[in-house]
């Protein structure tokens, strides 16, 4: 078998991404561009730097609002300009303590980590059944979906690692497990990405707790990431669906 490089791979290919001018989304739209795609990135915040506007194209969307979210496709399908493949990154979280949880706190971080992930696939699978197209779609877990935080590395720090967080996430990783079997008869693939905690210059005791856990003695770059996204994305890995990879230093070994 004759391996192609990945501007070959995504020359001309279309990815539609969520939560694309966050920290790590950015870092993913930026690799993109650079293997000769285009970026359609869905999110309400504006992007961080620049881009050729022929090959980058930013929609202020919520993807919680599911009337938007119709909108968009629905403007995608007048312009017949369809997706290749769905990366949904775009998630959120709380940091207070489980005691202090509102309702509202909760519901938000489904909504978008949840509800958002599954508004978007179900979208784009209906789409991609109705015209016979084997896209790939990639969900965003985390360690904390598979396993449970260890609140002792959070200290005096003020972050915490909440419960609807890691719920979401672990639902997350259920969903692309349900959707791979679903999805598979058409030939498209689900898989989840899982990283590790991603350096941002977090609290000092937090990154010295975090790094004693993590077997590669570091946090992650949004960097790190890139392999993985390429792989689970292109032809290389073409007989894997419904897996979730988790690339995080080995923090989870132990586990
Ligand atoms: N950073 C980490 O340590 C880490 C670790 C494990 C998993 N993750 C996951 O990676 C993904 C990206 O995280 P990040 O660190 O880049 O976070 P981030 O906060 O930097 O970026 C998230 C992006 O999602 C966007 N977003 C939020 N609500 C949205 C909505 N309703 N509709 C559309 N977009 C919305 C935000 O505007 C932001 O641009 C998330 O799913 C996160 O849970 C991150």
């Amino acid at each position: 078998m004759i391996f192609k490089n990945f501007s070959e791979e995504f020359n001309g290919k279309l990815i539609l991404i969520t939560g694309g001018n966050g920290q790590i989304g950015s870092e993913i739209v930026e690799s993109y561009l650079q293997a000769s795609a285009k970026v359609i990135c869905l999110d309400p915040e504006p992007p961080q730097k620049q881009h050729d506007p022929n090959r980058f194209e930013w929609i202020k969307t919520d993807i919680t609002d599911k009337k938007e979210v119709e909108s968009f496709f629905a403007k995608l399908i007048e312009k017949n300009s369809i997706p290749d493949i769905l990366i949904n990154c775009a998630g959120i979280s709380v940091f207070s303590p489980f005691e202090e949880r509102t309702e509202e706190q909760f519901n938000g971080v489904v909504q978008v980590n949840l509800n958002g992930t599954f508004l978007l696939s179900q979208a784009i699978f209906r789409i991609w059944k109705e015209r016979n197209i084997k896209g790939i779609i990639l969900n965003f877990g985390s360690i904390y979906g598979v396993s449970i935080a260890d609140m002792r590395i959070y200290g005096d720090s003020g972050r915490n690692s909440p419960e609807v967080y890691a719920i979401t996430k672990a639902g997350i990783i259920h969903f692309t497990k349900y959707l791979a079997r679903y999805a598979a008869p058409y030939g498209i693939r689900v898989n989840c990405i899982s990283p590790g905690g991603i350096f941002d210059n977090q609290h000092p005791d937090f990154i010295k707790n975090y790094v004693y856990k993590t077997p590669l003695g570091r946090m992650g770059e949004p960097t790190d990431l890139i392999g993985a996204i390429f792989f689970l994305t292109s032809s290389m890995s073409g007989y894997i669906t419904g897996q979730n990879l988790l690339v995080d230093g080995g923090f989870t070994i132990g586990d």
